[in-house]
């Protein structure tokens, strides 16, 4: 595995890489969730390039950019023995040229939910992915479905700007209790962290009632939102029923729709989803172009 720390030298490497190639983004802090992502890049392509860069972009003012976890001699071991072939772990001005001023906006699909509650980080998301995308030249490029309308606002990003990379999304990778894996976990106590499981259990009381028929969002809301308050330790910061494209709220969950929420437990702002179909069974995501 070789690590790069330039564009340079990431565009020279790309020229000469055995195609197809795979490229997972990351911000480090890797987890079994990140080494997911790098073996499905592996077992789909002839060379994988994962990416380590804590975007500033995409925090707001009073967020962790700060204390965001930097563990680069970890991440790169994980990195590797899951199937990485290059690392680009570029320093922030390599990313963010001095005197640059472009910014990619996905428009209103990144004014919901997770884009209501911290104003700017899909502006910020957009635009280090946009820029990976332009230097790294992928042919497929590997998100977690934890964050949803993160997937979603890549998906609409790369078909707005053309870039014709095909975007996967892989299943959230969950500890025992359900916690979906997180960098941000690690900020949790040990109390903290047991009482954060209570967020992956109200999504399936959520959809056992959906199980048994209920269609209607504020009742599977209500369900969610109690669920979650039995806990103390975890404040519940919003609940969406929406619209699984166009992430616009539903009253009526009568067509695929993503179930969303974001809690604070602790010094971490945690977030999970589920998807509910319009028919039978619940489903995940699949991949698309
Ligand atoms: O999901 C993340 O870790 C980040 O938002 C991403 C996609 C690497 C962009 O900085």
């Amino acid at each position: 595995m070789r690590v790069i720390e330039s564009v340079a030298e990431m565009r020279t490497a790309r020229a000469s890489a055995r195609a197809p190639v795979g490229l997972v983004p990351t911000m480090g802090a890797l987890h079994d969730g990140h080494a997911t992502l790098v073996r499905r890049a592996r077992a789909e392509n002839s060379t994988v390039v994962t990416s380590l860069f804590v975007n500033p972009t995409q925090f707001g003012p009073g967020e962790d950019f700060a204390n965001y976890p930097r563990t680069r001699d970890r991440d790169l071991r994980v990195s590797e023995e899951a199937g990485t072939d290059l690392v680009f772990a570029p320093a922030i001005d390599e990313i963010y040229p001095t005197g640059g001023t472009t910014v990619v906006d996905p428009g209103p699909i990144g004014e919901v939910l997770e884009g209501k509650h911290r104003p700017g980080h899909f502006k910020g998301v957009a635009t280090v992915v946009s820029k990976l995308f332009a230097i790294v030249r992928p042919d497929g490029a590997y998100f977690g479905e934890k964050d949803a309308q993160q997937l979603r606002i890549i998906r609409h990003i790369n078909r707005d700007l053309r870039f014709g990379i095909e975007i996967v999304g892989v299943p959230t990778v969950r500890a025992p209790d359900g916690l979906a894996l997180s960098s941000r976990n690690r900020y949790l106590t040990l109390e903290q962290r047991r009482a954060a499981a209570v967020l992956y259990r109200s999504l399936r009381v959520a959809e056992q009632l959906w199980r048994r028929g209920e269609r209607r969002s504020g009742a599977l809301k209500v369900a969610i939102q109690e669920t979650v308050a039995a806990e103390p330790l975890v404040s519940m910061e919003y609940v969406s029923v929406a619209d699984s494209d166009s992430l616009n709220e539903i009253e009526v969950v009568d067509r695929l729709a993503l179930v969303s929420l974001a809690a604070h437990v602790g010094k971490a702002r945690l977030i999970d989803n589920m998807s509910l179909p319009a028919g039978l069974s619940p489903a995940g995501t699949g991949r698309d172009v």
